[in-house]
């Protein structure tokens, strides 16, 4: 990699580089063979160029439960092109399962990722990831160890049937829990869609987080062709993993070079991002990965950006269909064909041609369909011209905020309502449902407390509708937070407020009764309160009464220090290029 903000690419040198340190080098490799003997391989086998494969299996994460039939197959793949596969653990995040967040979490699994890299004898490495956290958290740990990398994402899960309409995680999670609440569904109602929803393992099934990241890195160059979209189980995804095992073999032996990722690879991000009407996630996650290589994410950019490139895929959340259809239409190569002046196709990808050229050799072998079909709409009949995401500015974000427009109700984008504010997750769960909460669907849900620094930044975003506002038919509502939604979530929601109630930002001095305006178009989020009260009420310092999210040990403790706001991906200070190495 010749970019000198990027890390130094170690010697290509197989099982003899990164020896440990005994002050005797040759000592330190004679022990290292004679361990790995110990497994049975050759002098020939360990005489190869060595892929690491990143094991991300974990009972608790069955967004990865096919990594294992992957991993042997990515092994196949890796052997046929005269490679030395060498799998190993690293922490797997899942989203329910990471507690008290995954976002939390995934500096953690970028830490562990680098490091393993970096200690470990491997002249490429194999990401294989899914779940929301794990391709960023991968990612952003192969940028900063700088070795050659390829990412493969584990695939979508299926989607399923209940109650005669098709459904899939985490969508119609919400939707069908939202009806729950507002008595629309029954208990036994809801408990026999909880046996539908996932039908199988495999990232969520709806143009979520995962499915956004996995879409954006193959937009990017760092998975072979068709690698974002191929459900979990089915064996388009096994020959996937094969050829992802072939391609990193090529880049350990050095028949081809890593690319050199810049700001050409993260516009094609962005406007995937955008065309693929993407989660706001994707936007902490791509700044976090921009941090790693010294590049900032402009938001002033990416609006121009966003009012120019349209949405093209008609998935769920803010669409019809899901991750199997947009594969059947088929997937990113179309898309890029289809947006086309809205990416830079001479970026070169981690198999050694251009975008360009690997579509014009999909085109050549029939492998871009051009059949009818509605998940993929062609740039001039879009879904929406333009607007996926938004990044805000006013009073009460100076740093942004973000929406995603199109999964919210056109006629809240420009809205005026009084602030009804709840204090942290706690606080709502007390008293969002209170029959004698004052609230009315005109007014403005506010939560503060749920910033990277005091919670985590959890998906909480998405506020439920009160209760006896749900039960009267109210199903969206202008709501705010310095928390994050899940890609699979829909609403006027504006989201990831910096800086963050926690750390001073203006949003802790919100009260119940300010007027708060929103107006989407102009990209503007205000507290209409005079600037002297807002001064007078800053002195009462009340963000310091906010907890901070874990322990004061350990993590928690470096989380506390480093954490930074959703401007810079919420990564930790220590980890961004101009601190590195
Ligand atoms: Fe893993 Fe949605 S919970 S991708």
């Amino acid at each position: 990699m010749a970019d000198p903000k990027q890390a130094q690419t170690p010697q290509r040198s197989g099982l003899s580089s990164n020896t440990v340190d005994y002050g005797d080098r040759d000592f330190a490799l004679f022990l290292r063979r004679a361990f790995i003997k110990g497994a049975g391989y050759t002098d020939e086998d360990l005489g190869r160029p060595i892929v690491g494969i990143v094991n991300t299996g974990s009972d608790f994460n069955p967004c990865h439960g096919n990594v294992p039939a992957l991993i042997e197959a990515a092994k196949r793949g890796i052997s046929q092109a005269g490679a030395l596969p060498m799998v190993f653990p690293t922490i797997s995040l899942h989203e329910s399962f990471a507690a008290p967040t995954s976002l939390y979490l995934r500096n953690l699994m970028s830490m562990d990722t680098e490091e393993m890299i970096r200690a470990q004898p491997m002249d490429a490495v194999l990401l294989i990831g899914g779940c929301d956290k794990t391709l960023p958290a991968q990612v952003m740990g192969a940028l900063s160890a700088g070795r050659p990398f390829v990412v493969l994402p584990t695939g979508p899960m299926l989607s399923s049937q209940w109650a005669g309409e098709r459904v899939g995680a985490c969508t119609d999670c919400r939707r069908l829990w939202a009806d729950y609440r507002a008595g629309r569904l029954h208990q036994t109602q809801i408990q026999e869609a909880n046996n539908r929803l996932v039908p199988s393992v495999g990232t969520c099934s709806v143009m979520g987080t995962a499915s956004t990241m996995a879409c954006v890195l193959e937009a990017m160059g760092l998975t072979v062709a068709g690698a974002a979209s191929a459900p979990a189980v089915s064996a388009d995804r096994v020959r996937l993993a094969t050829a992802s095992g072939a391609a990193a073999a090529a880049l350990a032996s050095g028949r081809v070079s890593m690319p050199t990722i810049g700001q050409s690879q993260f516009d094609n991000a962005l406007a995937t991002l955008l065309a693929v009407g993407g989660s706001t996630n994707g936007l902490v996650h791509l700044a976090a990965m921009m941090g790693r290589i010294g590049l900032d994410l402009q938001p002033k950019a990416f609006n121009a950006m966003a009012d120019k490139t349209p949405v093209l895929v008609d998935l769920k959340p803010g669409g019809q269909g899901y991750m199997p259809d947009f594969h059947e239409a088929g997937g990113m190569p179309r898309l890029m064909l289809e947006l086309g002046g809205h990416l830079d196709l001479t970026v070169p990808t981690v198999t050694g041609e251009t975008l360009e050229q690997r579509l014009d050799q999909l085109s050549a072998l029939g492998r871009i369909e051009h059949h009818a079909q509605m998940v993929i709409r062609s740039a001039q009949q879009p879904i929406y011209p333009a607007g996926g995401l938004r990044f805000l500015f006013g009073n009460l974000a100076p740093h942004g905020a973000v929406i995603k427009p199109v999964a919210a109700s056109p006629a809240l984008l420009t809205h005026q309502g009084r602030a009804v504010v709840f204090e942290g997750l706690e606080d709502m769960a007390a008293r969002l449902d209170d029959p004698a909460l004052d609230v009315g669907p005109q007014d403005v849900l506010v939560l503060r407390g749920i910033g990277p620094l005091a919670a985590g930044m959890p998906e909480a975003g998405l506020i439920p509708i009160p209760k006896k506002l749900a039960a009267q038919g109210v199903r969206d509502m202008v709501r705010l937070s310095d928390g994050r939604m899940s890609g699979t979530a829909a609403g006027t929601i504006v989201l990831h407020i910096s800086p963050e109630a926690r750390v001073g930002g203006p949003l802790a001095l919100v009260r119940n009764g300010d007027l708060i305006r929103l107006d989407v178009e102009a990209g503007r989020i205000e507290l209409l309160v005079d600037e002297a009260v807002l001064t007078s009420r800053a002195s009462e310092a009340l963000h310091e009464r906010l907890p901070s999210v874990g322990r004061p040990r350990g993590y928690g403790w470096l989380h506390a220090q480093q954490v930074l706001q959703a401007p810079q991906g919420c990564d930790f200070r220590f980890l961004r290029a101009s601190s590195a190495d």
